[in-house]
């Protein structure tokens, strides 16, 4: 699996965040398979890399907070992180839910058809950041089904993207952002991103419109609110990182 289509998915108006975190476990099988149950045909989710360097699907460098269990994902090999439970912590229902590997996870949007906004974690430093984008990179190389367009990778870290625009530049990137630097343009353009991905609360209008002049499209996290939503989409924001891909779905119906 090393030709991926280089025919790309549009950004649809809303992606479910972590999968269908507000009704299953945040990153998980079960949330990914919720959201397509929804309607969602986006998912973002998070990688991080294990020991031995393998992406396995998890937001948090710990697995304390989603699985009351002080692993740090950086310092053991993926056989021991993989499988762990991490839906107990939600819910007893569901109680030994796997944090799956980001191999499974492609796995699972082949079956579905899901397009997946792949968001790199990483330890901040240069070297961490490029051996999280090789790693990922190798994956998908590998992984990605050949017939599918291919994913869009995101990240906060500059340096990830700027590995990726070299080493796999056909793949599309989103710049993730708390709050647009001064530098953004630079940035955006030296990695020849694909979109900007900003923190939607201080977002403004101005911003957007700049952004869009600039060429890029524009995808916003995290938007739980409805009212929210229709203001950015208003403002010219692309697509919605939404916890609640159902109740999104639902009110922006009427703008599809
Ligand atoms: O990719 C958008 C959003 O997920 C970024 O923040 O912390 O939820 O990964 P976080
Ligand atoms: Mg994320």
């Amino acid at each position: 699996m090393t030709n991926a289509s280089t025919e790309h998915d549009p950004l649809p108006l809303i992606q479910a965040h972590r999968g269908a975190s507000k009704d299953c476990p945040e990153n998980s099988l079960a949330a990914f398979r919720e959201a397509a149950r929804q309607g969602a045909r986006w998912i973002e989710f998070d990688v991080r890399l294990s020991a031995d360097e393998i992406p396995v699907t998890c937001h948090d460098a710990s697995l304390e907070r989603t699985g009351n269990n002080p692993v740090i994902i950086r310092e053991h090999p993926a056989t021991a992180i993989v499988g762990q439970d991490i839906g107990h912590v939600f819910d007893h229902s569901f109680r030994n839910e796997p944090l799956p590997s980001l191999q499974e996870t492609i796995r699972l949007f082949a079956e579905l058809g899901l397009q997946g906004n792949i968001e790199i974690k990483s330890i901040s430093s240069p070297a961490e950041e490029e051996l999280s984008a090789i790693a990922v990179c190798e994956c998908i190389r590998t992984h990605w089904p050949d017939d599918k367009p291919l994913p869009l990778i995101s990240s906060f870290h500059w340096g990830c993207l700027k590995k990726i625009s070299d080493i796999m530049p056909e793949l599309r990137l989103g710049y993730l952002v708390e709050e647009l630097p001064d530098d953004w343009k630079e940035k955006a353009a030296a990695i020849n991103s694909y979109a900007i991905h900003p923190w939607h609360e201080p977002l403004t209008a101005d911003q957007v419109r700049s952004i869009r002049e600039e060429g890029y499209k524009v995808a916003v996290y995290t938007v739980n609110d409805t009212a929210r939503a229709h203001a950015l989409l208003d403002m010219g924001v692309d697509s919605i990182i939404t916890d609640v891909p159902a109740v999104m779905l639902e009110s922006l119906s009427s703008r599809t």
